[in-house]
């Protein structure tokens, strides 16, 4: 088998470099030369060769395995999902004599994958993002270690929290999903959750929920909110309301952790009288930025290794998944079509203890 090629594309997600490390290990061992693109699908546009395809041999890739973030780079190339750019990304692609393409991203990057599929460039495609928005797998790269990354913070801002006798705002990433608020908020012993699965909600149900454990004495919780969840909230007029309490805010300003920590303030009310000053922290990068958990970097490898091997065997137009811990692959557009169910259950247990 000739050539093959990797990309990471989208958010970078902590395993992406141990899965590039084991499809060069795994290249190695069949003879394939491998070529690393640059900036996911930036670097298909055909803009710089020189710098965008880069040989990757099994002594600039082992190092790799340990590594946070992408080392390939990773980019949103809007110009993608143009058919044109795609039809001149694939020649690119022949005209290197790449047989075949693995794809390490999200949904986005899969469709991008599919679409150099239907121009005749085999490709496999491997979940890598801290989101775990893609509901045909149980597990993807990144969401394990953000997930961590995410239960340590806030278990220091409950020591904190418990010191001060405050609650405490905590937001974090996800996009639509609300998969990683509700591991953290369920890990950490958060006292309520926010996501976006749970469709609308409202400013004063949260109150009176937090009210609700002042009134039994827990001063300090946690109320982990998925960034996702902020176009859920049910309309309420932030500048009235906090300019009202003289807290400076601009009349387009939405929502954010800070103001949510600020308008609790002042609609809750500790047993002395006194307001309870809940504090927000949004979490942010560090979650994307770690070095990926045992999880995380044992799925990659066996996920790196499965890719070679597929496009080794012909197979093309797949993607890699865990199921009941196991590893698998199946076709891209079923895959693509799975909708992920939202454990409500849980989400409801947390919200009611
Ligand atoms: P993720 O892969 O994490 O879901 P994005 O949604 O940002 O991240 O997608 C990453 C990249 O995949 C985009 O910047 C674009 O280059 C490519 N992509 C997204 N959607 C499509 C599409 N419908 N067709 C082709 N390429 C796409
Ligand atoms: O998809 C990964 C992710 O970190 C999401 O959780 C988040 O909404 C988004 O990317 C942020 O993207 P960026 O800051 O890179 O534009």
């Amino acid at each position: 088998m000739s050539k093959i090629a990797v990309l990471t594309s989208g958010g970078d997600s902590p395993g992406m470099n141990t899965a590039v490390s084991a499809i060069a290990r795994c290249a190695a061992l069949y003879d394939m030369p491998l070529i690393g693109v640059d900036r996911g699908y930036n670097g298909l546009l055909g803009k710089n060769p020189e710098k965008d395809f880069v040989h990757l041999t099994l002594e600039n890739a082992l190092d790799m395995a340990d590594q946070a973030g992408t080392r390939l780079r990773t980019a949103r190339c809007v110009e993608f999902k143009e058919k044109s750019v795609q039809e001149n990304a694939a020649k690119i692609l022949r005209d290197m004599d790449v047989a075949g393409l693995i794809v390490i991203g999200g949904d986005g990057s899969f469709q991008g994958a599919r679409a150099l599929c239907e121009q005749g460039i085999p490709t496999i495609g491997i979940p890598g993002t801290i989101d775990n928005d893609l509901a045909y797998t149980e597990m993807t790269l990144g969401f394990d270690t953000a997930v961590n990354v995410c239960v340590d913070a806030v278990r220091s801002i409950r020591a904190t929290s418990r010191s001060h006798d405050r609650p405490h705002v905590v937001e974090v990433m996800g996009r639509h999903c609300g998969d990683i608020a509700l591991m953290t908020a369920a890990s950490t012993g958060a006292e309520i959750v926010i996501a976006p699965e749970a469709d609308q909600w409202n400013v004063d149900e949260v109150a009176r929920r937090l009210q609700s454990q002042i009134n039994r004495g827990n001063y300090r919780s946690t109320i982990v909110v998925a960034e996702g969840a902020w176009t859920m909230m049910e309309d309420f007029d932030l500048h009235g309301y906090l300019t009202a309490y003289g807290v400076r805010v601009h009349e387009d300003d939405k929502i954010t952790a800070d103001y949510f920590a600020k308008v609790l303030n002042h609609k809750c009310v500790m047993p002395d009288g006194n307001r309870p000053e809940p504090r927000a922290t949004v979490i942010g990068y560090t979650q994307r930025g770690a070095r990926p958990t045992a999880r995380d970097a044992s799925f990659a490898f066996e996920a790196g290794v499965m890719a070679v091997n597929l496009l080794h065997h012909g197979m093309s137009n797949r993607v890699i998944g865990m199921r009941l811990g196991k590893i698998f692959h199946e076709d891209i557009t079923t895959a693509l079509a799975a909708k992920r169910p939202f454990n409500r259950q849980l989400y409801n247990t947390i919200n009611a203890l």
